[in-house]
């Protein structure tokens, strides 16, 4: 089955003034606009999502819809779920052994994990930045081509996806002149900026990301912070991250998770709360997720 073709048409934003507090400053700094209470309109959304390793329940019950155009940030303590929830919006769990989704997750409406459903499709339009940036051994060049030279496309064409990818990602400045070295030569920032280049290479609607400034250094992440809110205008984004700041920094919507115990002692993550950042860093609804903002943004 086909997944329908997102247009891109770019929305324009206007920065809103915060309050004096330590928090709204982060969470207004970068002139993100409120998002509304209500998600006007969806991308992704899960429900009843249950994900199993084996016979393992490393989640249990997740509700939760994904704004278009808009960066929500996943948030909780460490073996949660955040990055097993991830990898289900774009199937990356069925690359490992024994993970298993249940329930529904579906992409402007279909059900991605549908039997006519292909998950190479869905990866095309549900795209992955890990944590470690994961360059191919290849030119600089080929890292971007790779995905839409697969899909077809003439070496002209070929020629303007890579630099459109590039400027898109912030990183055509600075290696414009050295297409054809190799991407494992350059720093951790840059190399993550190519990969997030490959990524926008095939065209994708959403981007998911797991922690992706984890091994970099504060300058390398302050740019891709900023590439996020770019990147926002034209996609969707998903992002884990440990850092409080940088969920508030970056992110219109928060989703607090945490890890449980069952009856049997057995630990599961769970969806707590989501809402607009400002909320639930605020005022949020829920103990669990007051204790964890507190204890990780004193
Ligand atoms: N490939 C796997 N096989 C078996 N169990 C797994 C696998 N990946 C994750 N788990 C388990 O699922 C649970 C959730 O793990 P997950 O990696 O999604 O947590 P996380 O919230 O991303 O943690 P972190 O913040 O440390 O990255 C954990 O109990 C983990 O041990
Ligand atoms: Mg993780």
């Amino acid at each position: 089955m086909l997944l329908p073709e997102q247009t891109k048409e770019k929305p324009m934003t206007t920065a809103e003034i915060g309050t004096s507090e330590q928090v709204l400053r982060v969470v207004d700094g970068f002139g993100r606009p409120r998002p509304s209470e209500r998600i006007e309109e969806s991308v992704m959304q899960m429900r009843g999502v249950q994900v199993f390793y084996g016979d393992y329940q490393a989640v249990r019950d997740v509700d939760l819809t994904i704004a278009r155009r808009e960066i929500t940030a996943f948030i909780g303590p460490s073996g949660c779920g955040k990055s097993t929830l991830l990898r289900s919006f774009n199937r990356m769990n069925d690359l490992i052994p024994g993970a298993r989704v249940v329930g529904e997750v579906s992409y402007h409406g279909i059900d991605i994990y549908g039997h006519d459903v292909d998950p190479i499709e869905v990866r095309r339009r549900v795209g992955m930045v890990f944590q470690k940036p994961n360059p191919f051994p290849k030119s600089i060049y080929d890292n971007i081509a790779y995905g839409p030279r697969v899909l077809g496309y003439t070496k002209k064409e070929l020629d303007d996806i890579v630099e459109q990818s590039l400027v898109r990602a912030a990183l055509w400045d600075e290696v414009k002149d050295k297409l054809d070295t190799g991407g494992m030569a350059l720093s951790g920032g840059q190399q993550q900026r190519l990969c997030i280049a490959r990524c926008i290479a095939v065209n994708p609607d959403v981007i998911l990301m797991d922690e992706p400034c984890a091994s970099l250094d504060p300058i390398a992440t302050s740019k891709i912070e900023d590439l996020m809110h770019e990147l926002a205008r034209e996609y969707t984004i998903v992002i884990v991250t440990h850092n409080m700041q940088q969920a508030a920094r970056v992110s219109d919507r928060t989703a607090f998770f945490t890890a449980e115990l069952d009856e049997q002692g057995v630990r599961y993550g769970r969806l707590v709360e989501a809402g607009p950042t400002r909320d639930i860093f605020m005022t949020p609804q829920d103990q669990r997720t007051a204790d964890y903002i507190s204890g990780r943004f004193g």
